[in-house]
């Protein structure tokens, strides 16, 4: 194993445990409990917690009192799985089946929302206010909150898209900046708050994390229409089905023929669309040079967040940070 997977696996370790006080099974009424704790339970790679800790180390700060955010940041990266899962319909979330299939979508729904509270829950009770400023913690949580409302926007945005026929790279970008990076961003600036960073290095620590956060729902993207999808553990050609507006749709449709434009349109957002049909939809966009697109653009966006981090200190921290960057270009799943 690398340094940097027996790094993620130890802040799991941490991260699970504390998730496993705070949602306990053993609370009534068990179903909600069970149904918040369902996909927490089924993996997931946990990279937001370890950007928070990571984010805290680099700055000189100790790991304990950044626990209880970045437990609460994949808690609310939680919440917005089991509630995207209804919005994208999707029936299998971490090799398992989604909440809403497993127990109907008003558990789902009341489950997330629960998951969204103990975000709040966490912070605030388990947050030492004698060895981090309550002013900090006060940040912390304007921090997760606006990163919530872009969520929402984001997500929205993602949902209209579905509609329109012609969306611009930009409109794509602003999207999934919302949608995704803006928790990626929140949970370094988060880190780097309870670390005791000053306002400048809060702030390239945001940019890291945004960069990171932009390539990440790229090659998200891209794993969604290429990857295998035992690896993936969630369905592959489904955003094709559900007729998003990923990059690689955003360029394909702008370098395609008449033709090859009717042929996608036919099959984005078709919810008849056999799976031969889908396949031939997917083999299209990557014959227009769609996905190298896409990881191309990725690949910019991992080298603006390894530049954020250029005037920290050199040190085990960053090489993990930078590592991150390289892993959530090359990952498979
Ligand atoms: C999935 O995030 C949702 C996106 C923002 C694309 P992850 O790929 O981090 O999901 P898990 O937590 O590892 O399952
Ligand atoms: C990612 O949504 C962002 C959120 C879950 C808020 P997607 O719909 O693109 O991600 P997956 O592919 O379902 O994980
Ligand atoms: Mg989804
Ligand atoms: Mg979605």
């Amino acid at each position: 194993m690398s340094r940097l997977s027996t790094e993620i696996t130890d802040s799991a370790q941490k991260v699970d445990k504390f998730i496993e006080q705070v949602v306990s099974l053993e609370t009534e009424p068990k179903v909600l409990y069970k149904a918040a704790r369902h996909i927490i339970d089924a993996g997931g790679k946990r990279l937001r917690p370890f950007l928070v800790l990571k984010s805290c180390k680099l700055v000189g700060g100790a790991e304990q009192d950044a626990l209880a955010t970045a437990a609460s940041l994949e808690l609310l990266h939680t919440f917005t799985l089991l509630h995207d899962d209804i919005m994208d319909q999707d029936e299998k979330r971490r090799g398992v089946p989604s909440v809403h299939t497993k127990w109907g979508v008003p558990i789902a729904i009341v489950a997330g929302d629960l998951l969204f509270a103990k975000v709040y829950e966490a912070i605030t009770k388990h947050t030492d206010p004698k060895r981090v400023k309550p002013k900090r913690i006060l940040e912390v949580l304007q921090q997760v909150t606006k990163a919530t409302i872009e969520l929402c926007e984001g997500q929205t945005r993602d949902m209209l898209f579905e509609d329109k026929e012609t969306v611009s790279e930009a409109e794509y970008l602003q999207m999934i900046e919302g949608k995704t990076a803006a928790l990626f961003e929140t949970s370094a600036r988060c880190g780097g708050l309870l670390g005791g960073a000053n306002k400048t290095q809060v702030k390239r620590l945001g940019e890291f994390g945004r960069f990171a956060g932009l390539a990440f729902q790229i090659i998200d993207d891209v794993l969604a229409l290429t990857a295998d999808e035992k690896v993936l553990k969630k369905p592959v050609g489904n955003d094709i089905r559900e007729g998003k507006r990923t990059l690689m749709v955003v360029y394909a449709l702008k370098k395609a023929s008449k033709s090859q434009r009717k042929q996608i349109l036919d099959t984005l957002g078709n919810q008849n669309a056999s799976a031969e049909q889908i396949k031939a939809t997917i083999a299209l966009i990557d014959s227009l040079g769609a996905i190298d697109y896409a990881k191309k653009v990725a690949d910019r966006y991992i080298n603006k967040s390894k530049k954020a981090l250029a005037k920290f200190a050199d040190g085990a921290d960053k090489e993990d940070l930078l590592s991150l960057s390289d892993l959530i270009f090359a990952r498979q799943h």
